[in-house]
């Protein structure tokens, strides 16, 4: 039986309403009926469990996943012991899928002392062929299948999952519609990443997120301003605009905006005390972007700026459309701009046909552009990606020896650049009790980097100016002044 037959079936001869967001509120009220009937079963709460693998864009998705749960009736659990599990996956690199197919086993095993159990994938990952077949075949305790283009109809697949007998699949091939106003449970009161947009249009060739995601889409600025508002209403003071391409933000609109324009706006919301974004392509900033950024109270200086390789003819078979004397251009004129800002970075290694001699392009490019820090990762080969079908990768060994010679290097920039801040005066954004020592409080500079200062809860939520004790490499300890 197929998701439609199911849900249609169920339906009693009630009108199921056809326009959105309006049939998604419908099916939270069916799941809320269902839930309802099972706690008084069970006579105890219906608990769900949302695991995030992978980015920023996916933690969002997993507080939208979480505010369905919740709008259905069922109570959090922080263990994956819970009656509904969802894992929200991710697939940018071989071992984020290893890690899922590891973790299914586990749930197995949950599933076998609560038979009633339900379990769920979605997210990046789902929208590969090869995946899903993979857990059709061998993975059939699994109850429902959706992709990153459907996630609006979570609450509709929650009900397919518990009214049918049989694993739900329903994956799209690319993106309909952008459905607003659904409901959403904020991990934090006080922060919150904003969508602006979905998708990709870079193609960069090792990347399978313009296969996953889709083709790049932007939502309107009305829509994402007004959901700002209403986070700060709500006693948000820290957002992160996030999309695979921010720097591209709005070029598809039917009344174009840039980026830098939507800043601005953000800017102007009462109540909101810093802007992040994330994360930015070195092709499309623009000086707008960076004269904005100067001159704002609010935006945070903190630029992430993934280079990929430093030298020139890698990038050229990345797909990046910029090379390295361009890349370290950007770099000054932002540092010109800006010199307090943090600067971050990703990096991969062993890219097809990366020589020792491209290599050391990169180590040169990290050691001129002196990042605050940097994500680096060993080139993972993804089915479908133009890189997949190049060759000339070198041996194992030595991309890993490679690896370990740019962390070291990273890792020795970056505690250089913490250390000058020790003694100085920060603006720290206080998240939560310290997790060792419950006398300390953990909270965000300005520019990311993290601070413990002691204190206690009553401090969540606000930002406090703080005096830089001691730097511990990637960390701080201070004190409120
Ligand atoms: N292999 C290794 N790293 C990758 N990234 C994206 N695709 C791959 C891949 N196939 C990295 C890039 C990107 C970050 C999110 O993940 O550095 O910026
Ligand atoms: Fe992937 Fe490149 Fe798009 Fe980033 S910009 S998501 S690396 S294709």
């Amino acid at each position: 039986m197929d998701k439609e037959t199911v849900l249609n079936g169920a339906a009693g001869g009630q009108q199921i309403p056809p326009m959105e967001p309006q049939r998604q509120f419908y099916f939270i009220e069916r799941a809320r009926e269902l839930v309802r009937k099972k706690t008084e079963e069970k006579g105890r709460r219906l608990t769900f469990h949302v695991e995030t693998f992978g980015c920023q864009m996916n933690a969002r998705d997993s507080e939208k996943l979480a505010g369905i749960l919740e709008a259905a009736g069922f109570a959090q659990e922080p263990s994956e012991a819970a009656d509904f599990v969802i894992y929200n996956t991710c697939t940018v690199r071989e071992n984020a899928n290893n890690k899922v197919y590891g973790r299914l086993g586990y749930l197995q095993n949950l599933k076998k002392k609560n038979p009633d159990m339900r379990i769920a994938l979605c997210g990046c990952m789902m929208q590969e062929k090869e995946a899903v077949a993979k857990l059709k075949q061998s993975y059939r305790y699994v109850n429902l299948i959706f992709g990153t283009h459907n996630l609006y109809k979570f609450a509709e697949l929650l009900v397919a999952a518990y009214e049918s007998d049989k694993m739900v699949v329903d994956v799209w091939e690319e993106g309909r519609e952008i459905v607003e106003d659904l409901p959403v449970e904020r991990k934090y009161p006080f922060k919150s990443g904003v969508n602006i947009m979905f998708g990709c249009n870079n193609f960069c060739s090792y990347c399978i997120v313009p296969y996953v995601r889709g083709r790049e889409k932007s939502r309107e600025p009305e829509d994402i301003l007004n959901e700002v508002r209403r986070l700060a209403d709500d006693g948000v003071v820290e957002v992160m605009l996030l999309g695979q391409n921010v720097n591209s933000y709005g070029k598809t609109l039917k009344t174009p905006v840039s980026f830098a324009q939507l800043l601005e706006e953000t800017e102007r919301v009462e109540g909101i005390e810093r802007i992040r974004f994330m994360t930015s392509h070195p092709k499309d900033l623009s000086d707008e972007l960076i004269r904005t950024m100067a001159r704002s109270g609010k935006i945070c200086r903190h630029l992430h700026l993934p280079l990929q390789s430093g030298s020139s003819r890698i990038l050229k078979l990345m797909n990046r459309q910029y090379d390295k004397e361009g890349y370290l251009r950007l770099v000054e004129k932002v540092r010109a701009a800006m010199p307090d800002i943090a600067l971050t970075t990703d990096i991969i290694v062993g890219f097809p046909g990366e020589t020792e001699e491209d290599f050391l392009e990169t180590m040169d490019v990290v050691q001129k552009a002196q990042f605050d820090s940097a994500y680096t990762f060993i080139y993972s080969r993804r089915t479908g990606t133009p890189a997949a079908e190049m060759d000339g990768q070198a041996p194992e060994d030595i991309i890993k020896d490679r690896f370990d010679r740019l962390l070291a290097q990273v890792q020795e920039i970056a505690a250089q650049k913490a250390e000058r801040l020790t003694g100085t005066l920060q603006q720290v954004l206080v998240e939560s009790v310290n997790s060792h020592d419950a006398s300390f409080v953990t909270g965000r500079m300005d520019n990311n980097a993290t601070v413990h200062l002691p204190g206690d809860a009553s401090l969540i939520g606000r930002i406090v100016p703080v005096r830089l004790t001691e730097c511990k490499g990637f960390y701080y300890y201070g004190r409120l002044v």
